[in-house]
């Protein structure tokens, strides 16, 4: 791309006033291939139009998990949440992502317990006084993808799942604050897991977060629990979820074989998991959906 060439991220203004210098920077960076530290493409780079997309997704996204949040109560069944979530998304003119993707039968995702992310709502499944709960739900908005998660508790719970929630919940806020521009993506699992150790959780890393933004899952993939300085690099512009899935026992986790997606931890502990979507600036990083 030449210096007066409209730049390649779609700003319309010419490259020499807008990526230039970011391009120079990543070429000025040696990557450290047996460290596993990978160059970010750019189609990952959202420019101002695409942010405020984000932005808008995220505003009926963090609605929806307000909507689904008010709803928590015993006696309630998680498809009762779900449908509501569904009517709420659709009334807002945008679509709930996990409907349909790679065939998730519901709207959201519920995840009560034992079970650590990808629990399918429904009638069957009646909220009573000490569970503990994920509800984790995508918006798309014209293309745009916000995506967040949050706890919720039904009634009293006991000492250890209130503890798990509200550490789990400083272990997504230590990985999005290690979260940096020109630092690597493996910072965030590494603060993830020194955090859940320290307290005597484990980490699940079968699953974890992502980029989103133009799509609903994309590069890079993001450990909550590796080391430090491996993985893409982070640059400004970047959008990505830190949804570190924290277990009270082992880390072990299986698939239902009934349904092919409700991950439940293996030792039958609890799993408590926070998500938030957040771009990456030129100074550190900006929540976009919480
Ligand atoms: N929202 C989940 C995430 O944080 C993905 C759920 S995919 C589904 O990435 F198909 F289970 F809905
Ligand atoms: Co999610
Ligand atoms: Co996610």
């Amino acid at each position: 791309m030449k210096r007066n060439d409209l730049c390649w991220c779609g700003s319309g203004k010419k490259y020499k006033k807008c990526h230039l210098a970011f391009d120079e920077k990543i070429d000025s960076i040696k990557f450290i291939k047996n460290k596993g530290q990978i160059r970010p493409q750019h189609k990952l780079i959202n420019n101002a139009a695409d942010i405020e997309g984000i932005k808008k997704a995220a505003v009926i996204n963090s609605g929806a998990l307000d909507l689904a949040g008010s709803m928590v109560k015993e006696g309630v069944s998680t498809l009762e949440i779900n449908d509501a979530v569904h009517e709420f998304i659709l009334s807002h003119g945008a679509h709930p992502s996990c409907l349909g993707f790679e065939n998730f039968p519901k709207s959201i995702c519920i995840s009560v317990n034992d079970v650590v992310c990808h629990g399918i709502p429904s009638k069957k499944e009646i909220l009573k006084s000490g569970d503990i709960l994920n509800i984790d739900i995508t918006t798309d908005l014209e293309g745009y993808f916000a995506d967040a998660s949050r706890m919720f508790q039904v009634g009293e719970i006991s000492f250890e799942a209130e503890r798990l929630i509200k550490v789990t919940r400083e272990i997504m806020e230590a990985g999005i604050a290690a979260a940096k521009p020109w630092h690597f993506v493996g910072d965030i699992g590494a603060a993830c897991s020194k955090m859940a150790r320290a307290n005597g959780y484990s980490v699940v890393t079968d699953l974890g977060g992502h980029g989103c933004g133009k799509n609903f899952h994309q590069d890079p993939f993001v450990s909550h629990d590796c080391n430090a300085e491996t993985g893409m690099l982070l640059v400004p512009g970047m959008s990505l979820t830190v949804e570190p899935m924290i277990n009270a026992g082992r880390k072990q986790v299986n698939v239902d074989k009934s349904d092919n997606w409700t991950v439940r931890t293996a030792d039958g502990s609890l799993s408590a998991q926070w998500e938030k979507t957040i771009l990456i600036t030129e100074t550190g990083v900006e929540v976009l959906a919480s």
